[in-house]
């Protein structure tokens, strides 16, 4: 079964939203492997979103992530990669479709709620940078 890294990022957790953020994935009928609350530290973050290493934006990026704890999920099930991307919405607030949960709760490029990764490949990645092999 395909598999996904999802992260609620700090500005979710603020705002009350993760009950609401899985519920959106589990009715759609994804199923939650594994769950955990984090503090997340710099090198692992760095490690996560190496792409954007020297972008203009990364380390404000970096600094809204470490800014609270934030919730690293398994998440399982058909196309689960490009379905979680799809509930997700778009990165851009104003693009974001109203429905999906940027659309409906992002207001900002950097403040975007959650993080689901872009390919199978990043997703185990992903997964082996936050679960640390332990799935
Ligand atoms: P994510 O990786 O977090 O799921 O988001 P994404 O694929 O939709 O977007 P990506 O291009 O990978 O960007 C990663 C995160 O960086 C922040 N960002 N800020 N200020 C900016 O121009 C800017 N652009 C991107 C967002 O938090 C974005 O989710
Ligand atoms: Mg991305």
């Amino acid at each position: 079964m395909e598999k996904t890294l999802v992260i609620i990022k700090p500005d979710g957790i603020r705002r009350g939203l993760v009950g609401e953020i899985l519920s959106r994935y589990e009715r759609k009928g994804l199923n939650i492997l594994k769950m955990e609350m984090v503090d997340p530290d710099k090198d692992t973050l760095k490690a996560h979103y190496h792409e954007h290493v020297g972008k203009d934006f990364f380390e404000e990026l970096i600094q809204f992530m470490m800014s609270g704890k934030m919730v690293i999920l398994i998440v399982e099930g058909n196309y689960a990669v490009e379905t979680v991307r799809k509930i997700n919405g778009k990165t851009n607030p104003l693009e974001a479709e109203c429905g999906s949960i940027r659309g409906d709760f992002a207001n900002s490029l950097t403040e975007n709620i959650v993080h689901g990764s872009d390919s199978i490949e990043n997703a185990q990645k992903e997964i082996e940078i936050w679960f640390n092999n332990k799935n």
